[in-house]
């Protein structure tokens, strides 16, 4: 690290630190109060030792006997003094470790509920891991220092009030403290900076060995099958062995500086004990005076440390600080208009796409962006069924996700009941449409709040109408405690086609005028799959139908739409009925027949989880 860069660093550290004594101004106050209170105290208790060594234990000695009072007033003192520095300390841990930990928590806060304001294209752009390390151990990082500043900032005052009270006492012994503390405090400052990289290499090789781990129990499946523990072993190995150098480093370093910051406040105390013998001699100091400048170099050595500790932290806290304020300082929030679709009577609604294109940002900003989709047009005119098919990776998902705002097109738009949804209110958006994506995700929570998620006018018989129409009723019901059961990650564990069931519940819970479904049924016996979506075109209970998008593969699904349209390479090759594209599109039909036969094949070998009971292990994940 270059010189610049790191006085650069303390100065840009120093900025971090001055934010966060703004943002907690009073708890900083006071960790400092206690810090300079113990400081202060420090200072006197070395004046109280070298107080009774003067006028109580050389008097004593030379008289044989000690007096009473001397004893008692001396004991009162550093016992007043203890107390002082007892509370001192605890001021000062209390206050600083609310302040790390609440500056912690805001801004765990902050930066998750700016996840949760970015658009899609942000977090297409940043990976699940960086956002993760960003709300946890970058803000960490950030208020590392934390911990230690008032400590620091008490030290520095200590110090000052040294050197004065060295002043008043003798000019001589003054100089020694003035060639010992900077020496001291230099000391620190070197061995911070060669400590920082270490830690930071130390820090970056333990997050690498965790995600290493992390990724082998993740495929733990793909580890196991394709035989390749052998390889991963060597893998986190490796890097276990980089980590275990690296600490070691670490603590080679330790050896050698510990030890010297030890020895020089002891020369220091060697230098008091000769300048003052001479000075003794010369009859310009006392004994008092002498015992207490020899004991306050060595009851200062330690909180020195202090300012060192604050240094050392500094390259972590400002590394974790950029990547924070990185996603802090990242704009392109979605805007919301201000039109609320409102039909009195709940009604399908009408969707409708004009000459749509849309393109991924790129990862990184230099590179070409290139486009998925282009002039595409259809509607799903109210109440009607329209089935998505195409190819993988024919932009049917992209459709999906613009279809219900999660991304916005580059050029053309899409309406909902004709108007352009970029004019719609977030809210009225949410009451009108609901996607069940591609991946079905469950939360770690009961059935019940993972079918309401907490939105109003959803009881429990609005839940179980919706797990009857997503045929989810059944295995619901065989749960040990129904709606209560706990699924996900630590709950009951839910297969393939159950959780997509469930999340279609959940989309179907709010009553949406237009449902859109990608791929959402895959894992579902093709017989329910085409139950469901019959049960979804005219609901039993006598509710409105809904318009649907569906993404599609299976005959009997596509069969079921009132209209086809056929994407290929992010374009509308051809639109019409199942029947007229089997005979008019080559692609089409194809597609169609392929995907029939790989799942006659497959339906020989797999087992669906056609209501089974949970215990059954019948369950079969069922990837398309
Ligand atoms: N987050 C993303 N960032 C960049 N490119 C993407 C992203 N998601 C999809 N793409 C690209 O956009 C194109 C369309 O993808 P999309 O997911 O819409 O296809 P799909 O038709 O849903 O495919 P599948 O049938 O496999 O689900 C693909 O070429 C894909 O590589
Ligand atoms: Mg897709």
């Amino acid at each position: 690290m270059a010189s610049g860069t790191s006085r650069d660093v303390v100065g840009r550290g120093l900025r971090v630190l001055g934010r966060a004594i703004r943002e907690q101004p009073r708890i900083f106050a006071v960790a400092v109060t206690g810090s300079v209170l113990f400081g202060l105290m420090v200072i006197a208790s070395a004046y109280v030792v070298g107080a009774v060594v003067g006028k109580v234990v050389v008097p004593a000695v030379a008289r044989g006997s000690v007096t009473d009072g001397a004893l008692a007033l001396a004991a009162a003192a550093l016992l007043g003094i203890s107390v002082l520095r007892v509370v001192g300390i605890f001021g000062r841990r209390l206050g600083a470790g609310y302040m790390q930990y609440r500056l912690q928590a805001t801004y765990r806060r902050r930066v998750t509920r700016r996840y949760l304001d970015l658009p899609l294209a942000w977090h297409h752009r940043n990976a699940t891991g960086t956002l993760l390390s960003n709300a946890n151990s970058d803000v960490e990082a950030a208020w590392y220092p934390i911990a230690p500043l008032p400590f620091a900032v008490g030290t520095l005052v200590m110090l000052v009030g040294a050197v004065v009270s060295l002043f008043l006492t003798d000019w001589a012994l003054a100089l020694v403290g003035l060639a010992v503390f900077p020496a001291l405090f230099a000391l620190n400052v070197v061995y911070s900076r060669r400590m920082a990289p270490r830690q930071a290499r130390a820090q970056r090789l333990r997050a690498e060995v965790s995600g290493i781990a992390h990724e082998s129990f993740d495929g733990a499946l793909v580890v196991k099958t394709m035989g390749r523990e052998a390889q991963e072993t060597t893998r986190f190995g490796a890097r276990a062995g980089d980590l275990r150098d690296a600490l070691i480093s670490v603590g080679k370093l330790r050896g050698v500086f510990d030890p010297m910051l030890e020895t020089l406040p002891s020369l220091g105390t060697l230098a008091v004990l000769v300048v003052g013998a001479i000075r003794l001699r010369q009859g310009a100091i006392s004994v008092t005076e002498l015992v207490s400048v020899a004991f306050l170099f060595t009851v200062l050595a330690f909180p020195v440390r202090a300012i060192g500790w604050v240094l050392a932290e500094l390259p972590r806290s400002v590394a974790g600080w950029d990547r924070v304020r990185r996603v802090l300082d990242a704009t392109g929030e979605m805007p919301y208009g201000e039109v609320v679709l409102d039909p009195a009577t709940p009604a399908p609604a009408t969707l409708a796409f004009h000459d749509v294109h849309f393109g991924y940002e790129p990862a990184e900003a230099h590179l070409p962006g290139t486009e998925v989709l282009g002039e595409v047009t259809f509607t799903v005119p109210a109440g009607k069924t329209v089935a998505l098919v195409g190819p993988t990776g024919a932009g049917k998902s992209t459709i999906a996700s613009l279809a219900v705002r999660l991304v916005d097109p580059r050029t053309g738009t899409v309406t909902l009941d004709g108007v352009d949804v970029r004019e719609l209110t977030a809210a009225s958006l949410a009451s009108t449409l609901a996607l069940v994506a591609q991946v079905p995700f469950v939360f770690d929570d009961t059935v019940r709040a993972n079918i309401t998620l907490d939105r109003p006018g959803i009881g429990d018989e609005e839940v179980w109408a919706a797990l009857r129409l997503a045929e989810a009723d059944g295995f619901v019901a065989a749960l040990p405690e129904g709606l209560d059961t706990m699924v996900g990650e630590r709950g009951t564990s839910l297969s393939g086609g159950q959780r997509q069931r469930l999340t279609l519940a959940r989309a179907l819970a709010g009553r949406p005028r237009l449902l859109v479904l990608d791929d959402a049924t895959s894992a579902v016996d093709p017989r329910v799959e085409a139950a469901i979506l019959a049960g979804l075109r005219a609901p039993a209970d006598g509710g409105a139908p809904a318009s649907i998008l569906v993404v599609a593969y299976r005959r009997a699904t596509i069969a079921l739409a009132d209209e086809v349209i056929y994407v290929e390479h992010g374009r509308v090759v051809a639109r019409g009925t199942h029947t007229d594209l089997l005979a008019t599109v080559p692609g089409y039909a194809d597609l169609v027949t392929a995907y029939e036969q790989a799942e006659q094949e497959r339906e020989q070998t797999r087992t669906y989880d056609e209501v089974t009971p949970l215990t059954s292990g019948l369950e079969v994940e069922v990837d398309r």
